[in-house]
């Protein structure tokens, strides 16, 4: 199934928010727009992705419209695509719409999953709390996780979760800690196969050690979150650039490339000391 020869790239995109045609986040940000020009970026990718995953808050609100809006606006794809839910995202409706996405357990209250065949495992841990803004890893997926992780030891392992299980020093942030946080650590602990835990929900490219593996969080592909660390503050969106990243395994470790989404000049190259345009990519 690997079609990059020694190397595994996987492609996460995160934090969508595709809405209704018309409607803008916050009044301001025209997310379907920003998600079209994204896919439109990484169909062109030279090699592409063996895999990409969405992690999560695929749409805003949640309705069946939406949900049928983004299975649209992800068909130029050609690789295969793995869709989580995030606090956004109403897992039923995600069902719905995506009924060939055989990957996505029919009958578990939680949309957790694993993607295997590639030299890389990929372990999905759904942690949305229905109705709640914030995450979880509760009992139930615990145990889910544990047994996903006692199947294949020595197998690389990517855990892909919608919600960051790390404080990040941003009071606003961190006032809705990950529920669960701590016994989540003590798991991931006991299974060093597992290379990274990669989010997105922050909108912000955030990297921390974290339980004995490296744990990070997702640019958003349509808005950004204002880094302020004052005591007082309050959630705050920036038009930072959009952006994705690109993960490459190569059985060896594990890299992550960030690629902003949008029209910039370049790449130049240099021919002879003369600049020269290559073509845009
Ligand atoms: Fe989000």
């Amino acid at each position: 199934m690997q079609g990059n020869g020694s190397m595994t790239l996987i492609a996460q995109i995160s934090d969508l928010h595709v809405q209704i045609p018309g409607k803008l986040a916050y009044g301001v940000v025209d997310t379907n727009s920003l998600v079209a020009e994204a896919i439109a970026r990484l169909s062109r990718l030279n090699p592409q992705p063996d895999i990409v995953v969405a992690s999560g808050d695929l749409i805003q609100d949640g309705t069946l419209a939406e949900y049928e809006l983004l299975k649209v606006m992800l068909a130029p794809l050609q690789c295969p695509i793995y869709l989580m839910p995030g606090n956004h995202d109403h897992r039923d409706h995600l069902r719905q719409v995506f009924d060939t996405h055989t990957y996505l357990p029919d009958e578990s209250d939680h949309l957790s999953y694993v993607v295997e065949g590639y030299p890389m495992r990929l372990v999905m841990l759904d942690t949305i709390i229905p109705g709640k803004g914030g995450g979880c890893a509760d009992t139930e997926r615990l145990i889910w996780l544990e047994q996903q992780l006692l199947a294949a030891p020595q197998t690389p392992t990517m855990l892909f979760m919608h919600h960051p299980p790390f404080a990040t020093g941003i009071p606003w942030m961190d006032r809705k800690r990950f529920q669960g946080h701590g016994a989540l650590a003590a798991l991931i602990r006991q299974h060093p196969q597992v290379k990274r835990i990669s989010c997105g929900h922050l909108h912000r490219t955030i990297y921390c050690p974290w339980a004995g593996t490296v744990a990070s969080s997702q640019p958003s592909l349509v808005h950004q979150s204002a880094l302020d660390f004052t005591p007082d503050s309050s959630s705050q969106f920036v038009m930072e650039p959009p952006a994705y990243q690109l993960h490459v395994w190569t059985d060896e470790t594990l890299v992550s490339h960030t690629l902003y989404v949008g029209q910039f000049d370049g790449p130049y190259r240099f021919v002879d000391g003369k600049k020269v345009v290559a073509a845009r990519l």
